[in-house]
């Protein structure tokens, strides 16, 4: 079930290389050196690929979900929210197949009981193999055990519910959000009165306990997803109806391809570069059993193309496990037709942390000694380009100075305002351009400076971070002229 066709790595977050060189080594000391993402429990030398995140962190990655759940919800009239829990009955991941597929073949070291995950070896993403009388022996180099046979793994979280330790207290941490969707499909549509096609989104932590985690939040084993359950009427349910099928109603296959470009050019629309973005579609052998088929939309990370989210046509595959597991009717009567059947689904599924690391990476510009040319900016500083609805500050206030009350006085009312629509920056501490400096690095789109002539003039300067351009704007007009560049 877990067909995860991208990389895995190395990066092992409680020996991360803090003077590495690689871009992926300067974004990961960025994120740590100003707040954004680190490991979690680091005191204690962190854990299995888990992170936290910081102020700015937080900002960020909540930016891409409210972008993600306004485009996706709030702007739709087709689309309905849900939250449902993190700890379910765990008869939904039997009905799913999550207890007996969810699982990655897995070699362990006889000698140091390292793990691998077999289908990346033969991939050779591991890099060559050295064997000993045929067997493989292990990738660390100072080990040399023999790697045994494969074994399944499965990849979910088990704990128990309640004070009894038994098997009939077992329980899971959901691997995916897409389970709590299915199980609520006929509360939700009940309680909506929507008709197909309709879809129930969520966004929540799902968990994983993957065997080979890494680049950094590339693959973790705690995440959060942005899922979309979306619900057609089949070809063969339209094709029944002849009415129907003159209106030129859209099927599933129409569906799967259209939520494809949707979703392609959502990631294109908050600013990532068209050449680091491309669609794969799975082949035939790569497809999970429920799935009809599945395109990644994938982002060409420093480490290579991987996976940010998955289009999957899983048919009726899911309405109808849990019709049988749970014996309650899943079905959609259709008020028009007179018929009952299980829709079929296309789910858009994002992984909100991939999302970020993707916008933060695409964003990332260290300047180099041909571009100084051009900018004022020196070789080796570091820009953010985000999106202004990504940034996780979109103003920074700046005083010229902090000694002299008449400036200070109209950048604290500005900033007093301003803190109402957005969170913003009010700095006054050193230069003005280490200050500007500051905020390019944590991705600030504007910069207000109040200087000596705002207090005759009643006007500021506005530097834009990826032209530098500077304006002279009216305080009274710089919420209106801001307003239309941020939102
Ligand atoms: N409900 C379908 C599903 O869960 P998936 O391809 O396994 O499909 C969907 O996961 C998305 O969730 C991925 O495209 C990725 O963005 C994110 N994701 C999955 N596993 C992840 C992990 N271990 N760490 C971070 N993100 C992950």
């Amino acid at each position: 079930m877990n067909q995860n066709k991208d990389v895995d790595n190395k990066m092992d977050p409680t020996s991360l290389k803090l003077r590495g060189t690689s871009k992926m080594d300067k974004i990961v000391n960025l994120c740590k050196r100003r707040g954004f993402i680190f490991p979690t429990s680091e005191i204690y030398g962190g854990t299995g690929s888990v992170w936290d995140y910081g102020s700015l962190g937080v900002l960020l990655k909540n930016n891409v979900k409210a972008a993600w759940w306004r485009d996706m919800v709030q702007m739709r009239d087709d689309i309905v929210p849900q939250d449902s829990a993190i700890l379910m009955n765990p008869k939904v991941w039997e009905a799913s197949g999550h207890i007996s597929s969810f699982h990655d073949p897995l070699v362990e070291c006889s000698k140091c009981h390292k793990r691998y995950r077999e289908d990346h070896l033969l991939e050779g993403k591991y890099g060559d193999v050295e064997t000993q009388d045929g067997k493989p022996i292990c990738l660390d180099k100072k080990c040399n055990g023999i790697l045994m046979e494969a074994k399944q793994f499965n990849l979910m979280f088990k704990t128990f519910m309640g004070p009894v330790e038994s098997s009939a207290s077992v329980t899971y941490l959901r691997p995916e959000t897409a389970q709590g969707i299915f199980a609520n499909f006929k509360t939700v549509l009940d309680a909506s009165r929507k008709k197909l096609p309709f879809g129930i989104a969520q966004i929540g932590k799902a968990f994983r306990n993957e065997i080979t985690p890494g680049n950094f939040t590339f693959r973790t084993r705690e995440f959060e997803q942005m899922e979309i359950e979306y619900f057609v009427t089949s070809s063969q349910n339209i094709a029944k109806n002849e009415k129907r099928k003159t209106k030129n109603i859209m099927d599933d296959k129409d569906y799967y391809k259209y939520w494809i470009e949707e979703r392609f050019k959502w990631y294109l629309k908050y600013g990532i570069n068209k050449e680091n973005l491309r669609k794969r579609e799975h082949e035939k052998d790569e497809l999970a059993h429920y799935a009809k088929g599945a395109t990644d939309v994938e982002y060409k990370f420093p480490f290579g193309w991987s996976e940010l989210e998955g289009i999957a046509h899983r048919a009726d595959f899911d309405l109808s496990q849990h019709e049988k597991h749970s014996g309650k009717d899943m079905k959609y009567f259709d008020e028009e037709t007179k018929k009952k059947f299980w829709p079929y689904v296309i789910e858009p599924s994002a992984g909100a942390d991939r999302a970020t690391l993707a916008f933060l990476v695409d964003a990332f510009e260290e300047v180099t000694s041909d571009k100084q040319q051009v900018t004022s900016r020196k070789p080796g500083e570091i820009v953010l380009h985000l999106h202004p609805k990504l940034a996780p500050y979109k103003v920074a206030i700046l005083p010229l100075v902090k000694n002299k009350p008449e400036i200070t006085k109209i950048a604290k009312d500005i900033y007093d305002e301003f803190k109402q629509f957005w969170f913003i920056s009010y700095d006054e501490v050193s230069s003005i351009g280490r200050r500007y400096r500051r905020q390019d690095e944590i991705g600030t789109p504007y910069c207000v400076t109040i200087d000596f002539d705002s207090i005759k003039d009643k006007s500021v300067t506005v530097r834009d971070r990826d032209t530098m351009k500077q304006e002279r704007i009216k305080i009274k007009e710089l919420a209106g002229y801001l307003m239309t560049k941020i939102c």
